[in-house]
């Protein structure tokens, strides 16, 4: 069990909550502002005062990195403040579960006691107004939490079962202010989804799958969804790449449309990256906007395609050249579904992780070298793990790079040739991830050849790849006749691409590397 923090604003029940939490749990509690009193021997607000906000959230941020540095198992109650500076809550994100607890500026105005032990609630002399104020500022901050829990309408009891549910399932978070979500990865369990379409509380469904799909997972997703008992719109589309076109969006935006549902719908997105992609790109335009919840069935949609918030379609032109950021509100990554997978689709997913780790994670790296064989044969005890750290090594680099502008275009890693081939192929020949597992290794063979990646971490690559049961590479011809489908890449940029070069293991960055001279380095001259 990780350290669980109770953040959020002053009066939100964290110090009422945190002993019957901590004792429900058997673990100790704590109390950061207590905390800061017994080490300095001063009152907090004399801190807060003499000393001014900047210099004691400073103190405070070092506290909480020296409490969480040590993963005991323990209840720790922040203070209002602690989680608007970055550094701390990034750290207790990275180290904890963090629960915020919310309540309505009046139910905060008329639970706090004395405002003169409130310095910051009682500027301006309306405490009401004051606590909006800040609320509203520092929303993004406390929306970046694994569980948001209202103490207006739920009691002590319920806070607490909430919490312990909420350790049982461990998610992950993708911190991206007042759009964050948990990521929920499980094996066989249904009331996951359940939940977590719950706490969206939809005005109705729009589940969205394709005919695959329907026909292998319906039994556990419907066991998800009925007790929910909202109304549902079920849209099957028709499986695989070519499906993924403006033609398939519009079945969803009409069968939406044509069930009258209003802005509190939620599209439940039920398949691989194609219907991800799709039913995340209807949910951002329908009706401006509606929330969307990932039910990856694909170890690629489970890794890679579900987090983050990349939606489209293809063009004839090219792959996902139409499109747009819409995160989901949560992600349930059930790995039963990959029961009724069939192996090359796994291993195809798999491609992704090996680039995500060549890119960013060495670790991840060894791990998977370490289980590739029980990773090649579906070991759902092996697959876990890895699943749950290629997810966590996409949203480092998702959560400072939301938009790709920056270090988000290291996951383009392969994709630059991987595209082209999979395009020349008429995504008929190769899957995506094999694809990718092709171009990965031939554009590291590339950066090698330039001299910026060490020949011997292609080769080790390549060995991955070909462990994991993925092909490496293809025939000078196909190469060859693969090359035009690079210029119509949405990397490039005037006779350039942006390309990921990986320089050590786990350590890349991207160059702008001319058409001509990748050309040259991919074909040999
Ligand atoms: N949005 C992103 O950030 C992102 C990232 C990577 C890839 N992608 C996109 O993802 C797509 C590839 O995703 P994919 O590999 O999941 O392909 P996919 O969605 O086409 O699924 C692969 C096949 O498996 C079937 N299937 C899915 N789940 C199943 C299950 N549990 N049991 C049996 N059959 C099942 C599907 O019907 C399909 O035929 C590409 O379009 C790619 O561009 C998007
Ligand atoms: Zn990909």
């Amino acid at each position: 069990m990780r350290p669980i923090v109770l953040s959020g604003f002053m009066a939100t029940g964290k110090s009422t909550v945190g002993p019957r939490l901590a004792a429900r749990l058997g673990v100790p509690f704590l109390d950061t502002d207590a905390e800061l009193e017994r080490t300095t021997g001063r009152r907090v607000p004399d801190l807060w005062r003499d000393e001014g906000e900047p210099a004691f959230r400073a103190r405070e941020g070092e506290l909480v990195r020296t409490l969480l540095a040590d993963a005991t198992p323990r209840v720790i109650a922040f203070g209002g403040g602690t989680v608007t500076t970055p550094r701390t809550r990034r750290y207790a994100l990275d180290h904890a579960l963090v629960v915020t607890l919310t309540a309505s500026p009046e139910t905060i105005s008329a639970r706090v006691g004395e405002l003169a032990l409130r310095p910051n609630l009682a500027v301006g002399g309306d405490p009401v107004a004051r606590a909006r104020e800040l609320l509203e500022e520092r929303a993004p901050a406390y929306a970046e939490c694994h569980l948001n829990l209202s103490t207006d309408t739920l009691g002590v009891d319920a806070v607490v079962d909430a919490v312990v549910s909420l350790v049982e399932r461990d998610p992950l978070v993708v911190p991206l202010g007042t759009r964050s979500y948990a990521i929920d990865v499980c094996v066989d369990a249904p009331s996951r989804l359940s939940e977590a379409i719950a706490r969206c509380k939809p005005s109705s469904i729009v589940l969205v799958s394709d005919s695959n799909v329907q026909r292998a997972r319906h039994v556990s997703i419907d066991a998800a969804l009925r007790p929910l008992g909202a109304r549902i719109t079920r849209v099957t589309l028709p499986p695989g790449e070519s499906h993924k076109t403006l033609a398939s969006i519009a079945t969803i935006w009409d069968a939406a449309l044509g069930a009258g549902v209003d802005r509190d719908a939620l599209v439940v997105a039920a398949g691989g990256g194609v219907v991800g992609d799709l039913a995340g790109f209807a949910a951002a335009c329908l009706l401006r906007g509606v929330r969307f919840v990932q039910v990856p069935t694909t170890l690629l949609s489970m890794v890679d395609s579900s987090v983050g918030g990349k939606t489209g379609f293809d063009h004839a032109v090219g792959k996902n050249l139409i499109g747009a950021f819409h995160q989901p509100s949560a992600v349930v990554a059930d790995l039963g579904h990959l029961a009724t997978l069939p192996p090359r689709e796994r291993a195809a997913g798999l491609a992704e992780v090996v680039k995500i780790a060549l890119a960013t994670d060495d670790g991840l790296l060894a791990q998977l070298e370490v289980h590739a064989k029980a990773l090649a044969n579906g070991e759902t005890a092996a697959l876990v793990p890895i699943v749950r750290a290629a997810i966590d090594a996409k949203i480092r680099i998702v959560r400072d790079d939301e938009r790709e502008s920056g270090p988000r275009a290291l996951l383009n890693l392969g994709h630059t040739v991987g595209h082209a081939i999979e395009a020349h192929g008429g995504y008929a020949r190769w899957l995506h991830g094999e694809a990718v597992a092709i171009g990965t290794v031939v554009e590291m063979r590339a950066t090698a050849a330039l001299g910026w990646t060490p020949p011997a971490l292609v080769d080790r690559g390549a060995a991955l790849f070909a462990a994991l049961g993925l092909p490496t590479h293809v025939e000078r011809a196909e190469l060859t006749a693969s090359w035009p489908f690079v210029g119509s890449d949405k990397k490039r940029s005037g006779d350039a691409v942006r390309l990921p070069v990986v320089t050590s293991a786990g350590a890349s960055h991207v160059a702008r590397v001319g058409l001509p001279a990748l050309r040259d380095a991919v074909l040999g001259g």
